[in-house]
């Protein structure tokens, strides 16, 4: 596997006072080139947070306790230098942020924006603004319009697409893209979902797809990480987790689901009030909320297992089934 980004052990905590919040327990993931994966999960389960940590950022007052980032098998990222870390992230990964939208200056054309890109990467103006004529076309935009813009001249779907246009300006390799269609009409979303498959199609370049929604994301990822409270409680391929999810987390997110066709009575939502990260025990964190929850559930964290389906699960449910995996 030609692999361009691998997580190792990722933690990062969140001091609050004489409390420690775990926003993201133990997380590994790998991603190859050309491939598409999510990370899915609820509101406050983590995602954003390993997004700012790709880039080593994590918000104030958050520490990455532990783990190790290696982009294109190189040296762990986080023990980098800046100017090292900026060659790395920007120039070959690129991130859209959550509200991207509203990234965009609003004080400043469309085109001064990508000047502004182009200059802080030491690249020509002239050539940043033709490369930015062939990116707004791809996304379906009028260039010259759209470039003589100011974003509020642009709906909220255009500045969706110019902000991915302008993730692509330095030909990344990987685009972690946190809730990108969230803010959009479903039809606005599925446009700029063909979209980005395209491009990635075209460019062989890997997505990092950050979001709550797995239904919307489901056709154009390969992978899926399902996590819970920070860790993640189930992973593998797109189809067998829509289809045969094993964690019973995940199966109340599919489940949560509404059907395009088909019987409304199905849908089932999840019991429970997403987790109160202050409140986690040394058990699984999803047991307050698991209709299946045993004694053990209450007091050892369950390990991930690989499962004859393919999919990995971190659930007591599946103890004595398939192989521990090393994280
Ligand atoms: N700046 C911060 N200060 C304190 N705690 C934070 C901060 N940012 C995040 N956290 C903690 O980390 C947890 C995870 O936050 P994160 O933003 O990563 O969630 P998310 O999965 O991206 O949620 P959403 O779907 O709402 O965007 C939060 O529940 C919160 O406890
Ligand atoms: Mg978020």
């Amino acid at each position: 596997m030609n692999e361009v980004l691998s997580v190792r052990g990722l933690t990062i905590v969140f001091p609050m006072g004489h409390r420690t919040i775990r926003a993201v327990d133990n997380v590994s993931f790998s991603i190859a080139k050309g491939e598409s994966i999510a990370l899915v999960g609820e509101s406050g389960s983590g995602k954003s947070t390993i997004a700012f940590a790709l880039f080593n950022n994590v918000p104030q007052p958050g520490i990455i306790e532990s783990g190790e980032i290696r982009y294109f098998q190189g040296g762990n990222f986080l023990e980098m230098g800046q100017a090292s870390q900026r060659q790395v992230f920007w120039e070959k990964v690129s991130m859209v942020f959550q509200a991207a939208q509203n990234t965009l200056n609003p004080l400043l054309r469309i085109r001064r924006q990508v000047e502004d890109i182009a200059q802080a990467h030491h690249v020509n103006k002239k050539v940043a603004i033709d490369k930015a004529r062939e990116l707004l076309s791809t996304m379906y935009l009028d260039p010259t319009r759209v470039l003589d813009a100011y974003p509020h001249e642009l709906s909220g779907g255009m500045k969706q697409r110019v902000s991915i246009a302008l993730a692509l300006l330095l030909d990344p390799e990987i685009i972690v893209l946190d809730e990108p269609t969230t803010a959009l009409d479903v039809i606005s979303q599925a446009s700029v979902l063909k979209i980005l498959n395209e491009i990635r199609r075209q460019r062989n370049i890997s997505l990092i797809f950050i979001t709550h929604d797995i239904s919307v994301i489901s056709q154009v990822v390969d992978r899926v990480l399902v996590m819970y409270a920070g860790s993640v409680v189930e992973s593998g391929l797109v189809q067998k987790i829509v289809r045969d999810p094993s964690h019973p987390y995940a199966k109340g997110l599919i489940g949560s689901i509404p059907p395009l066709v088909g019987d409304l009575s199905d849908v089932h939502g999840l019991r429970g009030n997403p987790v109160n990260l202050l409140s986690l025990s040394g058990g699984c964190p999803f047991a307050d909320r698991c209709p299946d929850v045993m004694t053990r559930c209450r007091t050892d964290r369950p390990l991930m297992r690989q499962l004859s389906t393919g999919n990995a699960v971190a659930c007591h449910l599946y103890d004595a089934e398939g192989e521990e995996v090393r994280t």
